[in-house]
């Protein structure tokens, strides 16, 4: 497995020879240029293709022995299995060759959205959330993310800070690792459900579509679960936007995902909170050059967050 960039991502002409053939041929073009846009920490192929005539798609590749491609593979089965209407780009195709894989998807043409109080992006997110979230999953979808346990599910920190509490961990924290603790650990029981659950969005997962308006991306750890899961990963995300934690903690109280489920959605803010305190003390991993740093600004959004749900 080639070792991935030190900083930064892999390039179209990192791509073998044979499987930038194979996407031309399979493209009826030519590629004329390949744009990575900013966003995201992973260190695979992640690029818009502009072909000969002026078309463009949208390329995740890696090689086959990169863990990368399990989860470029788990979203093209995601994205093929979406309901009409979600907010997801098309699947245009998966391809093979020379031991990497590519998967092929529609272009979405915009920035990522503006989550700050000043733009009504982040009200359209959560109206989409609202919609995405209100009825079950169909079977399609649900049979494929069925075989791939949930990332969300996972997610754990404070147990292992609240056996070496760092130094630097926040008085707020400290105060309360027993009770973050013990909320993380009713997590996993907590997080099944039925719903479609996208597990990871951020802004910069997120592209708003010059047509089709805010249009969620990069869905490699697309799971079911509880309606709860997106819109509390959500609401850190505003307070790092530059919302004030008192409003997002309120509309989190209200959003129709999470009103009737206030148990969950704290049990999973905890747990998500304590992924981002303990992982954001982790020694940085090759390819990811800013993660560690968001991963601190994430941790002290979620916990202004919680002080908000904690008695
Ligand atoms: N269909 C698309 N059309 C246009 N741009 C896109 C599309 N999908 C993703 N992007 C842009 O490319 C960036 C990287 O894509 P994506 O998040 O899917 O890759 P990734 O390697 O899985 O990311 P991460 O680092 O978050 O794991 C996104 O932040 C977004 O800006
Ligand atoms: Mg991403």
């Amino acid at each position: 497995m080639p070792v991935p960039p030190s900083s930064g991502r892999l390039q179209w002409t990192d791509v073998p020879p044979l499987l930038r053939a194979l996407l031309e041929t399979a493209l009826g073009a030519p590629v004329a240029e390949a744009v990575t846009p900013g966003g995201g920490f992973g260190h695979q192929l992640a690029a818009a293709l502009r072909l000969d005539g002026g078309r463009r798609v949208f390329v995740k590749a890696a090689p086959d022995d990169d863990p990368l491609t399990g989860a470029n593979v788990h979203e093209a089965a995601v994205l093929d299995a979406l309901p009409p209407g979600a907010p997801a780009p098309d699947l245009l195709g998966v391809h093979h060759a020379a031991s990497w894989t590519a998967v092929v998807i529609a272009h979405l043409d915009g920035p990522h959205p503006d989550l700050s109080p000043r733009s009504g992006d982040a009200g359209q997110t959560w109206a989409l959330l609202d919609k995405l979230t209100s009825s079950p999953a169909p079977a399609p979808y649900a049979e494929a993310v069925r075989a791939k346990p949930s990332t969300a599910a996972a997610l754990h920190g404070w147990n292992e800070l609240l056996t070496a509490p760092p130094a630097d961990l926040d008085p707020v924290a400290r105060d309360r690792l027993p009770q973050l603790a013990e909320l993380e650990a009713s997590w996993p029981t907590l997080a099944h459900g039925d719903r479609i659950v996208h597990a990871d969005l951020r802004a910069d997962n997120m592209v708003r579509d010059h047509d089709r308006g805010v249009t969620f991306v990069d869905w490699a750890h697309a799971t079911t679960g509880p309606a709860c899961i997106d819109a509390a990963s959500l609401a850190p995300q505003l307070v790092l936007a530059g919302h004030a934690p008192a409003d997002v903690a309120r509309l989190l109280r209200d959003h129709p995902a999470t009103a009737n489920s206030p148990g969950t959605t704290t049990a999973y803010l905890a747990a998500l909170t304590g992924h981002w305190h303990r992982n954001a003390r982790q020694p940085a991993p090759p390819g990811a050059p800013g993660l560690r740093a968001y991963q601190h600004r994430a941790a002290a959004a979620g916990l202004a967050l919680l002080r908000h749900r904690l008695r």
